[in-house]
């Protein structure tokens, strides 16, 4: 019995009556009446835990979405899902985006909900949710829990984590001191909220507003105000119009809003972990986004937002400014209005209600934007032959053509032991490389590709340096940064050739990375490889071993694209 509300995926004892009997005699238990019981069911995933301190506002939200579906007639049921936060995950929370995914998918698939209502925020949760969506097929609606407010420091504005980095920087350069860093860490996230840079929690809630599966306006609004409550109820009376008209996820997340969402990311200075998950969506769709063509827009459309890390406001700011409608509006030309959106309406409606604020100076224009190309380039060369990236926005001009001599660190731990040994043979015109750092090698594609400046180069007042690695990075992390090197590593990529002493050629203008060393000296290496050690045999680590996809297909698992693997 393939039915609506409470008679929707019936559990299976080979009689659909008793099934839903049974149900109804359980949920009865609760208190609800029969008329509670007849209305569409919205199911609100809640990503609340005492462990994720950017979802501090969720029980709120939560209580503003039951709102909005009661006054429109429905019946809200909320569900618990895997919550993540970054700083909370070990090894990293990439390797649990994955898990969460696939929870959030069963569990909407598994539970009667005619319509869902995701609550998320911190980096991998709306990603995770939004590729269970993708794949659930149940109307879906994703509610970000907003950015935190700033903080304030001996007259300075901060923020988590832009400046976590920049003051952590200084305390390792013996610019601040251990009293000030202590003092500093109470200032850096005072409110519940996401990170309120243009990060990667950030990036995502403005590309889901950018792919027509949020409401207008919603990514912005700050995790404490009032006005995100009133978003959640709003999101709460969509979710009971969609629970019986639609569309399904597939039917928003076509070409067209992923074409709309890559333009987002290059206008807004988004994170590069943007890039990943926008693939990885993308692909749940048997979309494959092309790493080439996201340059070409890289190259056509200008960073307009000006946020740390690439420029200098903070989320409310761009709040104030308009936030996502204003800066569509700004990016009209360059996008598909007639992309369709959870509200039934075109992306160009989103426009209409884009507020006009005099004087504003945190999105651009066109004509004046913050820079004249987009956040990020893709690079390619004999060093990466499926592609890295590069948060061209964040990375220091005059090292964007270098070529420096290789100082190779084998892993995490490596760099961790040695990259502040004062014998560390390593100048400030050095390249820094790290591998298997990647999605299989580290496992799960740490965010250390921002390696730290060596502390001797850093107290001498080295504050950039080129950096390469198969890993990933914040998206609130900042310097000449190369990423997600494809191949990587530890999957037969050429990175694993580098001997420290060779010669890297970044060329990011002519989109080049180079290991200057000669052809047959790289095929003397390959035959040298040695084998990569054996990852994890057991649970959820042997799956994501044998699972988990390059960084260009946004290291989802194999399995969960459409079709699954292969018979056989
Ligand atoms: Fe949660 Fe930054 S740590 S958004």
């Amino acid at each position: 019995m393939n039915g609506k509300g409470m008679k929707k995926g019936l559990t299976s004892y080979g009689d659909p009556g008793f099934s839903l009997f049974l149900r109804k005699a359980f949920i009865k238990s609760m208190g609800y009446s029969d008329d509670a019981l007849e209305r569409p069911i919205v199911g609100i995933a809640n990503t609340f835990s005492d462990y994720n301190a950017c979802h501090g506002n969720v029980p709120r939200l939560v209580e503003a979405v039951k709102r909005g579906v009661m006054l429109s007639g429905g019946l809200p049921m909320e569900f618990p899902t895997i919550s993540i936060h970054e700083s909370f995950a070990y090894p990293t929370s990439m390797f649990l985006r994955n898990l969460m995914a696939m929870d959030t998918e069963e569990m909407i698939r598994a539970q009667p909900m005619d319509a869902v209502v995701l609550v998320g925020g911190c980096d991998k949760t709306i990603p995770a949710q939004l590729m269970a969506a993708a794949s659930a097929e149940v109307p879906a609606i994703v509610l970000p829990v907003g950015p935190m407010l700033v903080g304030h420091y001996q007259g300075e504005v901060l923020g988590a984590c832009t400046d976590c980095r920049r003051l952590w920087a200084d305390f390792r350069a013996g610019r601040l001191d251990e009293a000030s860093v202590e003092r500093v860490s109470e200032r850096l996230a005072p409110t519940p909220g996401t990170c309120m840079v243009m990060g990667t929690a950030s990036t995502m809630a403005c590309l889901a507003e950018a792919l027509g599966i949020a409401l207008p306006g919603s990514a912005a609004i700050p995790a404490t105000h009032a006005d995100r409550l009133r978003c959640a109820e709003a999101s709460g009376r969509e979710a009971v119009r969609m629970a019986q008209h639609g569309p399904v996820p597939r039917e928003v997340l076509t070409p067209a809003a992923f074409r709309n969402a890559q333009v987002v990311l290059q206008a807004i200075g988004g994170s590069t972990n943007g890039l990943v998950h926008l693939s990885a969506i993308a692909g749940r769709c048997g979309i494959d986004l092309n790493l080439a063509e996201f340059d070409r827009l890289g190259r056509e459309v200008p960073v307009l937002v000006d946020l740390k890390p690439s420029g200098e406001h903070y989320m409310e700011h761009f709040h104030w400014a308009g936030g996502m409608p204003r800066l569509l509006r700004e990016l009209a030309g360059l996008l598909d209005l007639t992309a369709p959106t959870v509200t039934g309406r075109p992306l160009a409606d989103a426009l209409a209600c884009a507020e006009e604020v005099p004087g504003q100076d945190v999105i651009r224009t066109r004509a004046d934007p913050l820079k004249p190309f987009g956040s990020m380039a893709v690079l390619f060369g004999n060093l990466a032959p499926r592609g890295a990236v590069i948060k061209q926005s964040a990375a220091s001009d005059a090292l964007t053509r270098h070529t420096g001599r290789a100082v190779v660190f084998e892993s995490v731990e490596d760099l961790v032991a040695r990259i502040d040994d004062p014998a560390l043979d390593v100048t400030a015109e050095d390249v820094l490389v790290l591998r298997r750092a990647g999605p299989k090698g580290a496992p799960g594609m740490p965010e250390a590709g921002a390696l730290p400046i060596p502390r001797k180069l850093a107290r001498a007042g080295v504050k950039d340096m080129v950096r390469i690695s198969d890993a990933r990075m914040s998206g609130t992390a900042f310097g000449t940064v190369v990423l997600h090197v494809t191949p990587e590593s530890a999957a037969g990529g050429p990175l694993a050739l580098v001997r420290s002493g060779d010669r890297i050629l970044l060329d990011v203008p002519a989109r080049r990375l180079e290991l200057l060393v000669d052809a047959a000296e790289m095929v003397r290496r390959e035959r040298e490889r040695p084998p990569e050690a054996v990852g994890p045999q057991r649970g959820y680590g042997a799956l994501f071993q044998r699972s988990v996809l390059q960084a260009d297909q946004g290291c989802d698992f194999d399995f969960l694209r459409p079709g699954g693997l292969p018979a056989g």
